[in-house]
């Protein structure tokens, strides 16, 4: 007996569909954590939470018009750069040859949009702070579902 000609199509199709598929899953698969030197890690984990607090205070700034404590908070993220402050010339080399260039666009987008969120408040404008409050939260799953994969598997990739 023969396949029938549409499921032969099918079954090649598989055959071929399933090894490309595999071979993206490992591009995708571009966690950065383990090729941080210790320092790195904990001054990336330190700046982390220090920005989580931060967003946790503006988002209370935000739905309560607190727009001085916005401009504080977000003005502080951009500023706080850890990765910039603190790094020596010999860091300096370790990070860019532990991350891709993408990882430090989306780092340097990221202060960008604390910049413009810490413009909106001093405007005292709420609709633009929730844009920008919902750019960076973006930003986050973003860059932990491409860059942090095997630490945070649980954000799925559709924001990358
Ligand atoms: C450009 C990439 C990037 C962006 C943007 C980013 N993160 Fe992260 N984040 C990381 C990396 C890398 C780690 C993992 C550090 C490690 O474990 O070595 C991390 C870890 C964390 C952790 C765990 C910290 C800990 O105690 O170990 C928290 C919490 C976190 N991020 C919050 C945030 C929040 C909130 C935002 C956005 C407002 C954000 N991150 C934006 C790259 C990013």
């Amino acid at each position: 007996m023969s396949l029938s000609k549409p499921l032969a199509v099918l079954l090649l199709g598989a055959l071929v569909i399933i090894p490309l598929r595999a071979g993206a899953d490992n591009e995708d698969d571009q966690d950065v954590t383990a090729a941080l030197t210790p320092k790195l890690r904990g001054l990336l984990q330190q700046e982390m939470r220090h920005i989580t607090d931060a967003m946790q205070s503006i988002y209370e700034g935000i739905v309560t018009g607190d727009h001085a404590r916005v401009q504080d908070k977000a003005q502080a993220i951009h500023d706080s750069f850890i990765l910039k402050q603190e790094l020596t010339p010999a860091d300096r080399k370790d990070l860019a040859g532990a991350v891709p260039k993408d990882f430090i666009k989306r780092d340097k987008r990221f202060h960008a949009t604390a910049a413009e969120l810490a413009a909106a408040a001093q405007q005292k404008d709420t609709a633009a702070e929730l844009a920008r409050f919902e750019s960076m939260t973006r930003q986050c799953a973003g860059c932990h579902g491409r860059y942090v994969s095997q630490r945070f598997p649980g954000v799925t990739p559709s924001d990358r």
